[in-house]
This record gives C-alpha cells, structure tokens and sequence, in this order.
C-alpha cells in the first residue's frame, strides 16, 4: 500500500454546495435559487461567450502561460505594470501557490473566524499552522486581536475583505492602521473576491497601498461579478518581487484558454 504524508490524514476535502439540479431533484422544486458559492445570478457577459465559442476551434493548443493579453488588458485598466500579476484556476489556485511560496513546516498564518475555508487547507497542505480569531461582537475581522497573536513564527495573515461569511468590511483607515503596525516581513493576503460589490466609501482603494508595502498581495478574481466561475480564473497583485517568487511555484499552463479570451472579453465589455 502507498503511503500518504502524515499531514493528509488530517485533512477534510472540500465539500461544495449541492449542485441546483440535484435539490431539486431531492426536494421536487421548480425553481431554486442558491446562495452558497456566491455566483453570479445574471450570467457572464454575452461577449464572453462569444470569445469563448470562437475560441473552442483551438482546443488543440496548449493556452499562453503567461496570460500575456489578459495580462496586458488588466495592465492597462488598472494602471499597473503587466509583471505586477500572476493568474491562477480561480483564486482558490493562487492561494495554495502562496501557501507553497511562503510557508515552511511549523510557520503559522493567522485569519478571521468565522471566514473563508481555504486559508486552513492550503496552511495544513504545508505543514502549518492557521491561527482563528474571532471576529468582533458585529462579525468584522478583528486587526488589533489579530496583530496581538503575531508571533516569531507567523508569516501570513488572510484578510478576507469584504468577509466571505459575513459579509462585513474592514475600512481603509482600519487597513491603514494595521499595515503601519505589523512587522514587513509578514505577508498580508488581501482576499477581495468580492472587490467589485464593496468598492467606494469606506471600503479601502488597495492599489494605491502597492507602492508604501512591499509584503502586501491582492486577490481577486473574475468568477463573482464577472459570472466565471465555471472557467476559473483570478489574479494576484504585488510587487514584481513577490510575482517572481509565485511564478516560480506555479504550473506551466495553468490558466486555460477559454478563461483568457472570456475574461479579456468581459474586462472590456
Ligand atoms: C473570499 C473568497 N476567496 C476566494 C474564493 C475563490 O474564488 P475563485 O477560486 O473562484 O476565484 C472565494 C469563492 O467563493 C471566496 O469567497
């Protein structure tokens, strides 16, 4: 028998919300509406489907690895420069690369709890340790409870902003306050899956952090509001360091074809 590493005895897979056609099969309703996986009820952009229906002629052909369209379309939009990004399958791919490019066997990262599942497993994948502290008494991330469980072997906390449960935001004062006080070898995780739904008021504008910390990385990803999900694609944002180390984890060919032409073909729409 083939053995398994210790840690994998200790880890649960991922168990996803039913799919719509199976409740309701199980429950015999007409329609239902599902909360779960935070998809988008409107659909993708119809000039996502056309690019991607052109592009199926290709399937033969192994995708650009380097993303360099998508790469130079998100380059333009968001006034960064094109090796200020790495795209993973979703989001959910970026964080394990971050995981395997920064955590060694005992180090600790820290997030939120209750928030989003992933930053456990791919933690544990690693032989770490992932510390939870609890959100405040109106369900925010707790930064100050967060900076006091810092120790001497903590090398990433997960913020999940807006949170994914609870949908509540850390501001950009609050944002601000911390990255001043938490030491710049630790790697803050920006999680904005959810960037596009909270942008303005208080929320923070974290781009504009890029230039004052070189231990931040921003996530987000086209499956929520660009209705991808199906495809799989997400990106990170840091500075072109921290992309280099990330490139050199990451897999070839790792972002398919059809997630490229549909996101291009949605960032424009
Ligand atoms: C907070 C958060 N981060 C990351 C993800 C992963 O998104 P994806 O891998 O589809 O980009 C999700 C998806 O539900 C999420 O809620």
């Amino acid at each position: 028998m083939v053995l398994q590493r210790n840690t994998v005895n200790y880890l649960k897979p991922y168990i996803p919300g039913k799919p719509i056609s199976e409740v309701k099969r199980e429950l015999g309703l007409d329609k239902v509406i599902k909360l779960a996986s935070n998809e988008n009820p409107l659909g993708c952009s119809p000039k996502a489907t056309e690019a991607v229906t052109k592009w199926a002629e290709n399937m033969a052909i192994y995708p650009d690895g380097n993303c360099t369209d998508l790469r130079n379309a998100l380059a333009k939009k968001l006034k960064l420069k094109p090796t200020q990004f790495l795209f993973g399958a979703g989001t959910d791919q970026i964080l394990e690369i971050i995981a395997a490019t920064f955590i060694n066997p005992g180090d600790k990262t820290i997030t939120g709890h209750p928030s989003f599942s992933r930053y456990e497993t791919v933690t544990q994948i690693m032989d770490g340790e992932l510390i939870q502290v609890s959100l405040t008494h109106d369900y925010r991330f707790d930064l100050n409870s967060i900076l006091n469980n810092i120790d001497e072997k903590t090398r990433i906390v997960w913020i999940c902003n807006p949170n994914n449960p609870t949908g509540t935001i850390i501001t950009a004062q609050e944002l601000n306050s911390f990255l001043e006080k938490i030491s710049k070898e630790i790697l803050v995780v920006l999680d904005e899956a959810y960037y596009e739904y909270a942008k303005g008021g208080d929320y923070p504008e974290s781009l504009e952090l890029l230039d004052s910390y070189d231990n931040i990385i921003i996530l987000r990803t086209f499956s929520k509001i660009y209705g991808l999900a199906g495809l799989r694609v997400g990106y990170a944002i840091s500075n072109e360091n921290i992309i280099e180390y990330l490139n050199r984890v990451r897999g070839p060919f790792n972002v398919n074809g059809a997630a490229q032409v549909a996101a291009i073909a949605a960032l424009e729409d």
